[in-house]
């Protein structure tokens, strides 16, 4: 029993010193299966307990047991202190520097198409027109036929793109949106709206893309005529190039305007004497326009005889090339933006 005594002592002892020198985790569950498992020291020494007398039993079983309950007091209040050292070493691992520089990231800016569709529609809006929206997947119907241009109609080649089906195409032109726009006025003007958007043709050279945006305008109204054209195309190029500019008429030949013209404008660059922008020739050509057709007044609701209107349209990306020195209009679709940032320093 003194033996037992005694060893259980020196088991206690060494314990407590055992504890007190773990530095890991790893030495705290050694430390924790020496002592404490079944396999343990302590648990060797209960076995002895077998030999003892029953006042001897409890004894030692008090003294072991309360050996026991300190070693694993001990084994506890070390694995906090372990813990919360871990924690704080984390913690100041982490810190975090609110000094620092934020990472750097690069803003977008607006694509310089979009900025000639909005530099126009607000031309526009501030003469008094509405913007009108129409579908890019068109039908034959809408993008050809209420245009007055029938099945079979030779001015359809330049244009005949890409069908879906027979009667479906991504639209060729904006001008569809023209007999969208009467069509819902239900034969009443006036009408006074434009339409920029996406159209798309079988083109693919440095000047064409088969993706290309347009503007399209249109006014409907009692006694229109020529002269209201002319004259806001004119107000039109002077707000969007600068007050010298001219805008002369060619006469040209759209299916669905009669008269029909082409009109440009004076060079922006060379004032008209003539450069390489214009290629020498003092003019700038901008798009069609004309005089709405009686066929498409009439079978777009309209009366002919009451109502008279002009069109034109306005083709963006040359603007948008012309305007800020863009070679190529693929370059207007490869949504670099590097390119973009070019215009827009915003
Ligand atoms: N839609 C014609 C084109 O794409 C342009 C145009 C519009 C002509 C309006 C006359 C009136 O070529």
């Amino acid at each position: 029993m003194e033996e037992n005594k005694n060893e259980l002592e020196l088991i206690h002892s060494k314990a407590l010193e055992d504890v007190a020198n773990v530095k890991t985790s790893e030495d705290l569950q050694n430390v924790r299966n020496e002592y404490l498992s079944k396999k343990s020291k302590l648990m060797s020494l209960m076995a002895s307990m077998r030999e003892m007398t029953k006042e001897q039993k409890a004894e030692f079983g008090q003294i072991i047991n309360k050996i026991k309950t300190e070693i694993a007091e001990k084994v506890e209040a070390k694995k906090e202190e372990l813990e919360a050292k871990a924690l704080n070493a984390k913690l100041e691992k982490e810190v975090i520097d609110f000094t620092l520089p934020s990472r750097s990231y690069s803003k977008g800016s607006k694509h310089p198409f979009q900025m000639v569709v909005d530099e126009v529609s607000q031309i526009f809006i501030g003469m008094g027109y509405d913007i009108a929206e129409g579908p890019e997947v068109e039908t034959d119907e809408y993008n050809f036929e209420l245009l007055n241009v029938p099945k079979g109609h030779p001015a359809r080649d330049m244009q005949d793109s890409f069908f879906i089906n027979e009667s479906l195409l991504m639209r060729s032109q904006t001008s569809p949106v023209q007999a969208h726009v009467m069509k819902a006025a239900n034969g009443v003007g006036p009408i006074k709206i434009i339409s920029p958007g996406k159209v798309y043709r079988r083109d693919d050279d440095a000047t064409h893309s088969h993706q290309f945006g347009q503007i399209e305008g249109l006014v409907i109204d009692k006694n229109i005529n020529m002269g209201n054209l002319l004259s806001t195309l004119q107000l039109f190029v002077k707000k969007m190039f600068g007050e010298k500019r001219e805008v002369r008429l060619r006469s040209s030949y759209f299916p669905f305007t009669e008269p029909s013209v082409e009109y440009d404008v004076s060079c922006f660059n060379c004032g008209g004497k003539g450069c390489s922008l214009c290629k020498g020739t003092g003019w700038i050509e901008i798009g069609g326009a004309g005089m709405v057709h009686p066929n498409v007044l009439k079978m777009s609701g309209f009366d002919e005889k009451e109502y008279q209107g002009f069109a034109f349209g306005v083709g963006v990306d040359r603007i948008a090339m012309l305007k800020y020195g863009i070679d190529d209009i693929r370059k207007l679709y490869t949504n670099d933006k590097r390119f973009n940032k070019q215009f827009n320093r915003d």
